[in-house]
């Protein structure tokens, strides 16, 4: 391995969590030593924007950190130690459509479940194949990509088709994020948690949660049966997951534990569990995407014009567990820590009544070769059954980007839980097809070429 101090390089420079990011990074410079950081985006207007802002909260702890702000991919990542990504493809612009469309026919509209999740994942898969060919190309050798661009679930399984042999580690923020409620309720520093988990990303159960020696899931499905999996506290801790659209999924826990109290489901699953009552709840004119855009990169936006015009930087921006998670993932691959947390391996029989090669998130210890998940065993046939199907689904959708078929992606949608019908995902991927026309031309072409029936 190498040694720090580190250059890391931010590809989507740009995104709304950059300064939080780089916030985690600051407060942990001594565990995690720095020599530069380098800002890397596509939309070099929308990262010279939020570039000194980030620059701000680097020179608040450091006058030795080189920052450097690029649209050139030799820049960015020549010679780099990490690479963290969080690229949105399409930006909000396109989430939004991802949210709007299906819920134009009734269907869920959501930028990683369902078929905006699916559309998204269309979108993001070469991009990421790019990115992880730069790197490869530019940076150290045993350079360790860190991926958080969503949909992660999608983008882990086409990585894992196209480049096989590739240093990536994809992570996501909701267990933890779950972990610091369940810590508040619990009344314990999530840090002391140890969990076991099983599933897929944004769809797996967590089925026991240890605190010293002993488990708290018990006591958690108390308070689950009346609050869903939250807190005053843990919604005081963070803006975002506190905002009215995540009080309402952490309540959602609730009904879902209902029904099947043994496990304790990722937020996420209430997309495919009760799909009606999202929909009915959701205003097809004004999504999460628009809320997104109104409150945390409005915000964001405001800081730093603010900043540019009085040298002040107001609290713009927070630092939660995402920034932490992302932090202590590259701590513990770049000093073969052996932390373990949840992350995205491929199963490799983790999970035994599972496909081989299917990509999951389970519990894995990270070394500075890469994770090691720990074993799970046999899912029941209920958990077993949903998650094929959501696999199957995700599965299909990564060879319809790669070969361009347009009867694949249809079947994505199809077999997707929550379409109700052949002819709803359709109509949502044909829309869909007329949205992204920029982004997915093979695949237009071959619905235009009548390959399949329009
Ligand atoms: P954002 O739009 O503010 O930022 C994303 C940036 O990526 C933009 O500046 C955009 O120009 C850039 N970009 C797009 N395509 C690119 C490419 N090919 N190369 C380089 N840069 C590119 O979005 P955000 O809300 O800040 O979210 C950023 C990403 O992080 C999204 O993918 C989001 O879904 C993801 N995310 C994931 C998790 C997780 O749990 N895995 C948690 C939070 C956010
Ligand atoms: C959670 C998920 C991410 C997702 C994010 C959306 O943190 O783990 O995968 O991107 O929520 O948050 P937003 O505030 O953009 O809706
Ligand atoms: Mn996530």
């Amino acid at each position: 391995m190498f040694k720090p101090p580190f250059i890391l390089a931010i590809a989507g420079g740009g995104s709304t969590y950059t300064p939080g990011i780089v916030k985690s990074l600051m407060v942990r410079l001594a565990d995690f030593p720095l020599a530069e950081i380098r800002l890397y985006d596509i939309d070099e207007g929308r990262q010279n924007t939020i570039a000194p802002v980030v620059e701000k909260v680097i020179r608040d702890h450091s006058d030795s950190i080189r920052f450097t702000v690029t649209g050139d991919p030799e820049t960015a990542f020549s010679g780099a130690h990490f690479v963290f990504a969080q690229m949105r493809v399409g930006q909000y612009k396109m989430r939004e459509q991802d949210e709007k469309i299906p819920l134009r026919h009734g269907v869920v509209g959501q930028e990683t479940c369902g078929p905006g999740g699916l559309a998204y994942g269309l979108r993001t898969i070469l991009p990421m194949v790019e990115l992880i060919d730069f790197a490869t190309r530019y940076a150290h050798p045993k350079a360790w990509i860190v991926n958080y661009s969503n949909p992660a679930a999608i983008v882990a399984e086409g990585v894992r088709r196209l480049r096989p042999d590739a240093r990536v580690l994809n992570i996501c923020d909701m267990p933890v994020a779950a972990m610091r409620n369940m810590g508040a309720i619990l009344g314990v520093d999530r840090h002391k948690l140890e969990v076991d988990y099983f599933g897929l990303n944004h769809f797996g159960w967590f089925t026991r949660v240890m605190v010293d020696g002993e488990d708290r899931l018990p006591e958690l499905r108390r308070h689950v049966a009346k609050f869903g999996l939250l807190t005053e506290d843990a919604a005081k801790t963070d803006p975002q997951h506190s905002d009215p659209s995540w009080v309402k999924t952490w309540r959602n826990i609730q009904p879902m534990m209902n029904n099947f109290p043994e496990y304790l489901p990722n937020p996420y699953l209430q997309y495919y569990l009760m799909p009606n009552q999202i929909v009915e709840h959701q205003d097809p004119d004004y999504t999460r995407a628009n809320e997104v855009m109104n409150g945390r990169e409005k915000k964001l936006f405001a800081a730093a014009d603010e900043y540019k015009r009085t040298g002040i930087l107001p609290d713009a921006f927070h630092v939660g567990v995402h920034g932490e998670f992302i932090v202590d993932v590259a701590r513990s691959l770049a000093f073969d820590l052996r932390q373990r947390h949840l992350v995205m391996v491929e199963n490799r029989g983790a999970i035994t009544n599972l496909p081989y090669d299917a990509v999951v998130e389970v519990p894995a210890y990270i070394t500075s070769e890469g994770p090691e998940p720990v074993r799970v065993g046999k899912v029941p046939l209920f958990h077993q059954t949903l998650l094929q199907q959501q696999l199957a689904s995700e599965q299909l959708l990564v060879e319809a980007t790669i070969e361009g078929s347009y009867e694949k992606a249809l079947q994505a949608f199809t077999l997707n839980r929550t379409v109700p019908t052949m002819q709803h995902a359709k109509a949502i991927l044909d829309e869909m097809i007329e949205a992204n026309r920029d982004y997915w031309p093979q695949l237009k072409q071959a619905w235009e070429n009548g390959d399949v029936a329009k």
